[in-house]
């Protein structure tokens, strides 16, 4: 499974580029907010940094203005994807992009009837959020089982199944053993994945051993 951070946090996306775990990134309007900075700019920057696909998103709610949008974001770098909203217009889009050999990611998802649309429409990464189900009483992890089984059922279908709106340690591994191709990732979540309090103590013992031996390896 591919690890994407879901962040416009250029500092943080160093440190993961640095620990060689990271496949790409995303961004949204409320994380490039978050940034306080210029979108093109930063998503330039971004883009710089990571090699692999970085999603950006457009802002307009009609297809027309979407496209304009998608032109701009695209010549930005070679590894921008548009990420788009499963609206009727997002899809719209996505095929008309798709046809032109850009990369798409629709996002918003949050039904195994939106995915299966956004498959039709050629989406090249269909992002539902896991999260935000969750956050309303709904089974996120159902979703992505849903949607896995559907597309499993025509091979034909080349769109991958992004998870999104990721919150904790066990939506990453659910979506591993589910066989999702990506999960993008909050930092404090990678962070979290990272961390293990037996680890920790284990760390701290085999250390305060070493001090006894009085030795050093330089
Ligand atoms: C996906 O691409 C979105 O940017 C993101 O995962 C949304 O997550 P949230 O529900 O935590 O805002």
């Amino acid at each position: 499974m591919q690890f994407f951070v879901d962040t416009a946090d250029t500092t943080e996306i160093k440190e993961f580029v640095e620990m060689g775990i990271l496949d790409g990134v995303t961004t949204n309007p409320s994380l490039i907010a978050k940034s306080g900075r210029k979108f093109l700019e930063v998503v330039a920057e971004i883009c710089a940094l990571v090699k692999g696909p970085v999603s950006a998103e457009v802002t307009a709610l009609d297809t027309p203005t979407m496209l304009k949008e998608a032109k701009v974001l695209s010549k930005i770098a070679k590894n921008v994807v548009i990420k788009l909203p499963l609206t009727t217009d997002g899809l719209k889009a996505c095929r008309t992009l798709t046809d032109a050999g850009v990369k798409t990611n629709v996002t918003l998802c949050f039904s195994a009837a939106q995915a299966l649309l956004a498959a039709k429409a050629g989406a090249t990464y269909i992002s539902p959020f896991v999260g935000r189900l969750d956050d309303i009483g709904q089974e996120g992890m159902g979703l992505i089982a849903e949607i896995k089984q559907m597309y499993k059922q025509y091979p034909a279908i080349e769109t991958q199944i992004l998870v999104a709106s990721t919150r904790h340690p066990r939506h990453i591994v659910q979506a591993a053993m589910m066989g999702a191709d990506v999960a993008t990732i909050p930092p404090s979540v990678l962070r979290t994945l990272i961390k293990h309090p037996l680890t920790d103590r284990g760390l701290e013992s085999f250390m305060a051993d070493w001090k006894k031996t009085g030795q050093s390896i330089l």
